[in-house]
């Protein structure tokens, strides 16, 4: 059934209703340094239930479960490695998120059956006031229907989201853009699972390690081939190929996008432009906002090239290619 949706500028009167909220096991959108989150309370399974049905989600995937500061996870795991504790005093509170062996306190809703649990201290200034007035574990997902492009504004949340959440707490644009990194710890040599804005770099200038996902690697939903979709069919191009293929997409009928710095010369009426920034960060920062663009200009196909992977490169092409990767397949059974 639909429920009304506020929105409200992320004020102090605004966070306090908010935690009130969460209390009643009613559901909050809120910003992090990241993406929004659509929150729930992770110790009322009626909330986390009511959380999975909004996004449209399968029940069996894990959820990250939110804190306000890194000693709650102790409550949450079953263990802190001592490699999570190096990564937590470097990266915590930021976007990054550790998977480690769960505490029984868990609840089997949040972590889809896993024998594991995410753990995030997010850095944003909002969600940490959310979080430390509320005084518990938040699960939150990103606040987007299941399978499709992240919110990275207020706005955005309530295109995907209207009727669904009670209130969106808006802290305007997410300085970061793409959803943390996630680092499975709970099977000894760490392994990164979803790339982010910590890199693999630096987690391999601490740990010494930090290895890319095995085939065994637990399901993430953001590790589905075609997942942070829009509407448009996404294409990775070679920059040199950008314009003929997008000519030819276009002689065959398709209304086309190109996503690039410049505008490229030699386009023919009917493909547009859609700029997006040369520097990685503002990239990674827009990239959302730029698939959305691509629906809302009516658009069949978008064509994007990808950047230097390495850094923050990493997650950008790793969420392009997945927006480009087929949508027609079924979740992989859990390892
Ligand atoms: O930046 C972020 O991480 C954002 C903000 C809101 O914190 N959250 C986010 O949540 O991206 P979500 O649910 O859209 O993606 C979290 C990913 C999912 O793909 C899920 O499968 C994975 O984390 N995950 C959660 N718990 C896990 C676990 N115990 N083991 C492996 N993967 C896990
Ligand atoms: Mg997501």
């Amino acid at each position: 059934m639909a429920i009304t949706t506020n929105m409200l500028a992320a004020t102090p009167e605004a966070i306090h209703e908010a935690a009130g909220l969460l209390r009643a096991g009613r559901l909050v959108a809120f910003p992090t340094e990241t993406v929004y989150g659509l929150g729930a309370d992770a110790g009322n399974p009626e909330a986390v239930r009511r959380m999975f049905a909004a996004k449209g989600r399968p029940a069996d995937h894990p959820v990250i479960v939110h804190v306000a500061d890194a000693a709650a996870i102790e409550a949450l795991a079953a263990s802190v490695p001592a490699a999570a504790r190096t990564l937590a005093a470097a990266f915590w509170p930021g976007p990054m998120t550790l998977v480690l062996r769960r505490s029984p306190r868990v609840s089997d809703l949040v972590t889809g059956g896993l024998e594991t649990v995410g753990l995030r201290v997010p850095a944003h200034p909002v969600a940490r006031a959310l979080l430390t007035e509320f005084g518990g574990p938040v699960a939150a997902p990103s606040a987007n229907r299941f399978g499709r492009v992240s919110a990275t504004c207020a706005e955005h949340v309530l295109e995907e989201l209207a009727g669904h959440v009670d209130l969106i707490l808006d802290g305007g644009p997410c300085p970061i853009g793409l959803e943390s990194t996630i680092i499975d710890l709970s099977r000894g040599a760490p392994v990164i699972l979803r790339p982010g804005a910590v890199t693999a770099e630096q987690v391999a200038a601490l740990l010494g390690t930090a290895a890319a996902p095995s085939g065994a690697a637990p399901r993430v939903s953001g590790n589905l081939p075609s997942h942070y979709a829009p509407q448009a069919r996404v294409e990775v191009v070679p920059p040199e190929a950008l314009v003929a293929r997008a000519l030819a997409l276009g002689t065959a009928g398709k209304r086309v996008a190109i996503l690039a710095p410049q505008e490229p010369v030699g386009l023919g009426p009917g493909i547009r432009w859609v700029q997006i920034p040369a520097e990685q960060a503002a990239w990674a920062r827009s990239l959302y906002a730029s698939l959305r663009r691509v629906d809302e200009l009516g658009c069949e196909v978008a064509l994007t090239t990808l950047p230097k992977e390495e850094g923050l490169g990493t997650a950008i092409a790793d969420r392009l290619r997945r927006a480009a990767g087929p949508r027609d397949l079924e979740p992989e059974p859990l390892a």
